[in-house]
């Protein structure tokens, strides 16, 4: 049993395995298959990145994966190879762990998943069997398995196993998955697969390579789904007075429905969702299917970055030399991915309008800084907000949970924190002076609201308005 990874891991019979792709999904199954017991060689073509990898270095940021990596490294259960006949002279496995980013059209480029397999299937020995983990459209697999058979490899046996990985999580994700895919209707080929995780305690699920391809896209999108959703409904309370975390939590606990996947902000993005919803509804277009639900997600998650957009703009109208900072850029906490994030489309969105941008994050200024070079990045939070008309919170990273407001408050021109994860205290920030504007957490305040309608009702009553129960208009009143 090793705990290295945080998660008790019991090892199993030693399999040789290769993965393709040393990004962060082939790095975690790498990492987490030695971990497990295997041997594994991981490829990486790109020479940079192989030679970061073989010196050491990780080339992501990921929790816990740099001790991952280096102790199976150390342990001789993992290396690193540059070419396919090397990576897959003894491997039993091929994990194909290759980007699938998206086309102009939408749909999911598979080149890389196709070149992978194919260099496989080339020099893979006998017997062997291809695991595809990336995300890929419906029918790949079985179109892999036709490419091996027309190049005389029939003996290559090829299975779904999509990842469920979140980043940031990756490597708990792995040893602690809700479910294991495994596609494939050849029993013998599936249960080699399953073999590999033996060892990670999980239901496993054997089902057809065309299903479990799917249910990877259908739970990213359905994933997207609730969050836009809860933004919409944070529009509602918003307008209304509601507050759209108390609904949430209402709403999630609802066994049905469940709590996670319903926090408003300023939405979905990643390497992930933003390809995938766009690469579903684009399969949906290439059957001739619509897909609206779909289309919506992705125009409600577009829309919260506007959103964003025009309450940064009404804060600093009328104000010379508007300055605008960001406290976070990755797409979400414990991450150095800044793809798909709303903080970096948000920046664009501010250039355009010719506001002095200043931003923080607690990782990513260096990628940022290739990214969007003329930004002003501060490595102190508290420096970056130094003479802002606007604080915008764009990223949930723990350390702005625990920043001193007052001090904010102080160092700042104006007053105005727009709260993108909803995540501060609402109050404490309110009692130091912000303005705070939130995602659905009640436009005004409750009170405030009731008293407007109470003062619509009785006023078209000629009654004056108050906040007593009494004083309201009983419906059978209104009736009369
Ligand atoms: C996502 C899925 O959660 C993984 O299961 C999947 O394996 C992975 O994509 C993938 O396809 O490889 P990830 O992109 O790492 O994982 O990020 P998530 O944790 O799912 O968050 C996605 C976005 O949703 C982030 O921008 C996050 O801030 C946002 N989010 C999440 C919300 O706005 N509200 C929420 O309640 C939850």
């Amino acid at each position: 049993m090793s705990v290295r990874s945080g998660v008790p891991v019991t090892r199993g019979n030693q399999l040789n395995v290769a993965v393709v792709g040393a990004g962060y999904v082939g790095l975690v199954t790498s990492a987490c298959l030695a971990e497990l017991g295997h041997r594994v060689i991981c490829l990486e073509i790109d020479r940079d990145r192989l030679n970061e990898l073989q010196s050491g270095r990780l080339p992501i940021y990921e929790p816990s994966l740099e001790d991952l990596v280096l102790g199976n490294v150390e342990s001789g259960r993992l290396s690193f190879a540059g070419d396919y006949a090397e990576a897959l002279a003894h491997a039993a496995f091929a994990f194909i762990c290759v980007p699938t980013p998206p086309l102009d059209n939408g749909h999911a480029d598979t080149r890389h998943v196709i070149t992978a397999a194919r260099g496989a299937v080339e020099h893979g020995a006998i017997g062997l069997t291809v695991v595809i983990k990336s995300t890929v459209p419906v029918g790949t697999g079985d179109h892999i398995a036709h490419l091996a058979v027309y190049r005389a490899r029939a003996d290559v046996c090829v299975v779904s196993n999509p990842e469920f990985l979140r980043q940031g999580t990756a490597v708990r994700d792995f040893f602690q998955p809700d479910r294991i895919v495994i596609g494939t209707k050849d029993h013998e080929a599936g249960r080699g697969v399953a073999e590999l995780y033996s060892g990670v305690s999980a239901p496993v699920v054997e089902t057809s390579r065309r299903s479990a391809e799917m249910a990877k896209y259908a739970s990213n999108a359905l994933l997207a789904t609730r969050i836009s959703f809860m933004n919409e409904i944070a529009a509602l309370c918003d307008a209304t007075g509601a507050n759209v975390d108390e609904v949430a939590r209402i709403v999630g606990m609802d066994e049905r429905i469940g709590p996670h996947f319903l926090r408003a902000g300023l939405g979905w993005g990643g390497s992930c969702f933003p390809k995938d919803v766009l690469a579903l509804a684009s399969m949906a277009a290439l059957h001739g299917r619509r897909a609206p639900i779909l289309d919506a997600v992705m125009a409600t998650n577009d829309g919260q970055r506007e959103v964003a957009l025009q309450r940064i703009l009404d804060a600093v109208a009328g104000i010379d030399d508007p300055r605008v900072t960001l406290l976070g850029l990755a797409f979400k906490p414990d991450t150095d991915d800044l793809r798909g994030s709303p903080a970096i489309d948000i920046i664009g969105r501010l250039s355009t309008h010719g506001i002095d941008v200043r931003a923080h994050d607690p990782v990513t200024i260096p990628n940022a800084a290739r990214l969007l070079p003329g930004i002003g990045y501060r490595t102190d939070a508290y420096e970056a907000v130094e003479g802002a008309d606007v604080v915008l919170l764009a990223t949930e990273w723990d350390e702005y949970l625990h920043l001193d407001w007052r001090r904010i408050r102080a160092a700042m021109r104006g007053d105005t924190v727009i709260d993108g994860r909803n995540v501060l205290n609402e109050a404490h920030l309110r009692r130091l002076g912000f303005r705070y504007v939130a995602f659905g957490r009640g436009g005004q305040d409750w009170h405030e609201l009731v008293e407007m309608d109470e003062h619509r009702t009785t006023s078209q009553r000629g009654r004056r308005p108050g906040r007593n129960a009494a004083n309201r208009v009983p419906v059978a009143d209104s009736a009369a």
